[in-house]
């Protein structure tokens, strides 16, 4: 949700921050503009609505920006149109100073009227322009622009992630950070803040997490983090492990795509360091052996995909575990009443690790007493870095705005727990353990398999590509896995789709199943397979045409009514949603590539979501 890149450093800083902001595009693509300081000390801005190639083409088309010191940004909009006045950098009323921000200024309207009040003329929309107004303002008041950011931060209320120039100081950047990311990464040429990692990968691994209400001043050869009392700050450096490559589309025609194929690897890298001696092993929890004692119920917490995942979990855990165990959406856990407490043990799900909703309500479990596990995939993000425990996803860095690998590696994750903690319980027999065991070494190689049968992917949706409305249909597991897949179609082919229970159907919505209406009927799960051919019958005898996803030993029954059958290999039930997503996928994708659509930046969304 917008991204945010500097550079300070020996080297033009242009070049520098394109290539930053084509990595961070994915975060938001309304609009781009980078700010640059020229040595002597005047600020160059240029700023356009579109995606990043408009605003190439514009630099391309005029005198260069020189300078070795610049700031740019990328903008998913929240207060103001998407246009060129509104993008980012957003320069105060004297042209000093130029702000880049990523999050939401709560209180800027208040702020706004009284600057307006002492005359200062605004040009834009937006909430960030007040925060470079302001800062105008104490500035002159104070002639200290340090002492100036300290005053802004005392006045604003909201999250923010920023970069900061001022022409009066054109050899540094200053950053801050409230509840959105930031980190410094430091370079041969020079030292760098970024959103996140990604844009960093092909000039440093060496990076520092910045904290809330932390302070950084940039230079090319050096960086001062200081706390919010002005002290400065010890901070330790991170290597980052994540390659250049696995950030490229390396051939393949989307991001999407290259993820999907990347399923096998991306599982197999997330269980094998997790599987010893016929066990599963979780080093990260060998502190606290006795994770569940006391702990009578357990909240899934997670937004979108991240969220179905744990409708999955709350099927397998309760099942597993014998406690009540709920999916929550973050965004309205913290709204409602959940029983927390130490008897409450809360797993927040997350790719991105900083989906403001799912750290909210972290910090909410956290305040009420309960205690906090993740799952996640960027290594030291927000939520990882605040959770009692994290489980990491070792999936690598995830570009397509719509998630394939992460979703497919935090299911695997949350079972194999679940598997794990009623192993300790005493809650799961010999045999069926050692089974799921078996089957999760091998379980990349079955992903592969599936992955083989892209020509009926490609069939099937080359078939279905001009429907304008898909219902999902599913029991049990196999209803959560429908509310992914259903999630994926619509977000990259902006078909309209919906998820059902099977069983709900015929209680309303069975009304809008017509003749040629496509219903994609997941009937994978063994025990309620039977019931998922009666619902299919019911849909076809109302003239539904039905693509079918089941497994081998049931591709008879339901194979035989529908039109087309997605087959997943013979795998243990729990494992089940690990294999059958992936035909999801790939059918969602191919829709989306006959229908030309943008897949990997579908209209209005963003990647990591760090607005309420
Ligand atoms: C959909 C998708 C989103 C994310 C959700 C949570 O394809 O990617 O629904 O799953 O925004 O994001 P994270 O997992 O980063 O918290």
């Amino acid at each position: 949700m917008c991204g945010i890149i500097g550079f300070a450093g020996n080297t033009e800083a242009v070049p520098i921050l394109l290539d930053g902001l084509e990595r961070l595009e994915y975060r938001g693509y309304d609009s781009a503009g980078v700010a640059v300081a020229s040595p002597e000390g005047r600020l160059q801005v240029k700023k356009c609505k579109g995606r990043l190639g408009v605003l190439r083409e514009a630099l391309a088309a005029q005198k260069p920006l020189t300078g070795q010191v610049g700031i740019g940004h990328t903008r998913w909009a929240t207060h103001g149109e998407p246009n060129d006045v509104n993008a980012h950098p957003h320069v105060s009323q004297s042209g000093k100073l130029a702000v880049v921000h990523n999050g939401i200024i709560e209180n800027y309207l208040e702020i706004k009227q009284s600057l307006l009040h002492k005359g200062v003329v605004f040009a834009s929309d937006t909430d960030t322009e007040v925060i470079v107004q302001l800062l105008e303002y104490y500035y002159k008041k104070s002639s200290n622009l340090m002492d100036a950011v300290y005053e802004v931060l005392n006045r604003i209320k909201g999250a923010y992630a920023m970069g900061i120039l001022c022409s009066d100081f054109p050899e540094q950047l200053i950053a801050v950070r409230k509840d959105a990311p930031l980190l410094i990464g430091y370079g041969a040429d020079g030292n760098y803040i970024a959103s996140d990692v990604t844009a960093l990968l092909a000039h440093t691994r060496t990076v520092t997490y910045m904290e809330d209400d932390e302070v950084a001043v940039v230079t090319a050869d050096h960086v001062q983090i200081l706390g919010r009392d002005g002290c400065f700050l010890e901070k330790e450096k991170h290597q980052i492990q994540w390659d250049v490559s696995a950030a490229e589309k390396g051939g393949y025609a989307h991001f999407m795509l290259k993820e999907i194929m990347e399923q096998p690897e991306a599982v197999r890298r997330t269980i094998q360091p997790r599987l010893a001696d016929g066990e599963i092993v979780f080093e990260e929890l060998e502190d606290e052996r006795d994770l569940m004692k006391g702990i009578s119920r357990i909240y899934l917490v997670a937004c979108g995909s991240a969220y179905h995942v744990g409708m999955i979990g709350k099927y397998a855990l309760e099942r597993l575990l014998g406690i009540p165990v709920e999916a929550c959406l973050a965004s309205e856990f913290r709204y409602s009443a959940p029983l927390l407490g130490e008897s409450a043990l809360v797993i927040v799900i997350s790719q991105s690790g900083e989906t403001l909703d799912s750290m909210a309500a972290l910090r909410e479990a956290k305040r009420r007493g309960s205690k906090v596990l993740s799952i996640v995939n960027v290594m030291g993000s927000s939520i990882a870095r605040e959770s009692d425990h994290v489980l990491y996803t070792w999936a690598g860095p995830e570009i397509a705005v719509a998630t394939t690998k992460a979703y497919t590696t935090q299911t695997v994750l949350l079972l194999m727990l679940g598997v794990y903690l009623a192993r300790r319980l005493d809650r799961i027999g010999n045999g069926e353990y050692q089974e799921i065991v078996r089957e999760l070494h091998g379980l990349h190689e079955r992903i592969g398999m599936v992955l083989k049968n892209l020509e009926l992917y490609q069939k099937t949706a080359a078939r279905y590509f001009n429907h304008d409305s898909v219902f999902y249909i599913g029991r049990n597991q196999d209803y959560a896995l429908g509310m992914e897949g259903s999630l994926k179609l619509k977000e990259i082919s902006y078909i309209h789709s919906e998820s059902y229970a099977a069983g709900e159907l015929k209680h309303g919505t069975i009304s809008l199943i017509e003749p040629g209406t496509l219903v994609v009927a997941l009937a994978a799960y063994e025990p309620l397979v039977e019931k998922m051919r009666s619902n299919i019958v019911e849909v076809r005898s109302r003239g539904a045409e039905v693509v079918a996803m089941t497994t081998e030993e049931t591709r008879d029954m339901i194979g035989s009514q529908a039109s087309e059958v997605f087959v997943i290999p013979k795998i243990h039930t729990l494992l089940q949603p690990v294999l059958g997503v992936v035909p999801l996928q790939l059918f969602a994708y191919y829709i989306a590539l006959n229908r030309g659509c943008d897949i990997d930046k579908p209209r209005n969304l963003a990647k990591s979501v760090t607005v309420e």
